[in-house]
């Protein structure tokens, strides 16, 4: 999740550390974007991992098995009845010893054989018989990816604990452009990266709150806000990939709560703050990045509301401040508040810090935030203020994730 698309071939070079040691197989299914998996090969090789490769006879159409073998200096498996494997049991060998497999690219066929536990070629076999985390890749076609059965494919996959890196909107070789165009090189290394990188948070459980709230104004019509839930999803996924317990409460939005993280679904900015309250005094740390309504209407009405009669008076009252409660109560989980600003970042922000008694307070400007993919924060806390280069939210939110380790280490 997190990419819009541009190109980033620069690999963070502080992410890499996790891979160092890990034993990685990358399956290649039948798609163009399979020259890509060259490069991806490379850098988990640099990285320090020991890299096996295993072919689907289409992807040997689209790069050769030699190209694969020469960049992960290791031989290359395309055949279910390889004689060369011990027991003959390719499938089972391949798999056993690794600490992750990751399919780039993975076609709609492949997500497909996945989702039905299907095992008529190797890379599927083994992908049914492993016993270590698997990750894809997707790319394909827009219309492909779009189509129902696609979609449906996708959501088993994720329910079964498949992580999905992707794709990403852009130009495909089809001449079309939409979503399916698999993620850069760089892109899924830092993602893999993550995968296997330090557990920071291990035996910590974290509380996010993500999204817009609903303020109804009758039974059809509500006061909400811009904010599409992303950073928040991302700061979920970025605590459970460290070792946290997540739990996640969303306002209304139609992400998808990413693997292994907990999620509780809310409407107003009342039913999230009984939530939070209810699950804060076991959290060890609590993120508020939810965009809460202020306000609420008084009195919503129970029917929907008529234009005869002329523009009704709509009375509003305040909301529990959930971030300012939290961080009161006598064994208050490490706080940390998110500040959205349309100017004034720094001043507002820093005031915020005070008055709502958070430890660390991440700051942004709106309208660079609301919706997108990506983001740019400032982080502040007691030491002064960290600013985190425009990144996709998913970057940010892995450092933002280190930088509370950090803290907690310190306290
Ligand atoms: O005061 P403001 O809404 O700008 O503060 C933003 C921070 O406070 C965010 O972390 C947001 O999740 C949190 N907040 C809250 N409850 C509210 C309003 C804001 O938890 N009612």
């Amino acid at each position: 999740m997190g990419y819009n698309g541009e190109r980033r071939d620069r690999v963070d070079a502080t992410a890499t550390a996790g891979l160092a040691g890990k034993r990685i197989l990358l399956g290649i299914t039948g798609g163009i974007a399979a020259y890509k998996a060259a490069e991806l090969a490379r850098l988990v090789v640099k990285a320090g991992a020991d890299l096996r490769v295993v072919m689907t006879a289409s992807a040997c159409r689209f790069v050769t098995p030699v190209t694969m073998q020469g960049l992960s200096g290791n031989p290359v498996y395309t055949d279910m009845w390889d004689p060369g494997v011990p027991n003959n049991m390719a499938h089972i060998e391949l798999s056993r010893d690794r600490d992750l497999i990751v399919v780039a690219p993975a076609t709609a066929d492949f997500m497909a054989k996945l989702a039905h536990g299907l095992a008529d070629d190797l890379l599927a076999t083994l992908c049914l018989a492993r016993e270590c985390p698997l990750a894809i890749a997707p790319a394909m076609n827009r219309q492909m990816w779009e189509h129902p059965a696609t979609q449906r494919n996708l959501a088993t996959l994720r329910a079964d604990g498949i992580a999905v890196f992707g794709p990403a909107p852009g130009d495909q070789a089809c001449g079309e452009v939409g979503m399916g165009r698999m993620l850069e090189a760089a892109e899924i290394f830092a993602e893999l990266a993550a995968m296997t990188g330090p557990k920071r948070l291990a035996g910590k459980r974290v509380l996010v709150t993500a999204g817009p709230t609903f303020e109804p104004i009758d039974t059809v019509r509500g006061i909400t806000n811009l904010s599409s839930g992303k950073m928040g999803f991302a700061v979920a996924q970025a605590a459970a990939e460290a070792g946290a317990e997540v739990t996640l409460v969303a306002g209304p939005t139609p992400l998808a709560a990413p693997p292994g993280v907990a999620r509780r679904d809310v409407v107003t900015a009342r039913e999230m703050h009984d939530a939070v309250m209810g699950l804060a005094p076991r959290a060890d740390v609590f993120v508020a990045v939810a965009a809460v309504s202020d306000y609420r209407v008084a009195n919503p009405r129970q029917t929907k509301l008529k234009k005869d009669g002329g523009p009704p008076r709509i009375e509003l009252t305040e909301n529990p401040d959930i971030l300012a409660a939290v961080a009161a109560l006598p064994q208050a989980p490490f706080c940390v508040g998110f500040a959205a600003e349309t100017e004034n970042l720094r001043e507002y922000a820093q005031a915020k810090r005070r008055k709502k008694g958070v430890p660390l307070l991440a700051a942004n400007l709106a309208h660079e935030a609301f919706g997108r993919d990506d983001n740019a924060l400032t982080l502040f806390d007691d030491a002064g203020e960290h600013a985190l280069a425009r990144a996709p939210k998913i970057v940010l939110a892995r450092k933002l994730v280190a930088h509370i380790a950090a803290m907690l280490g310190k306290r």
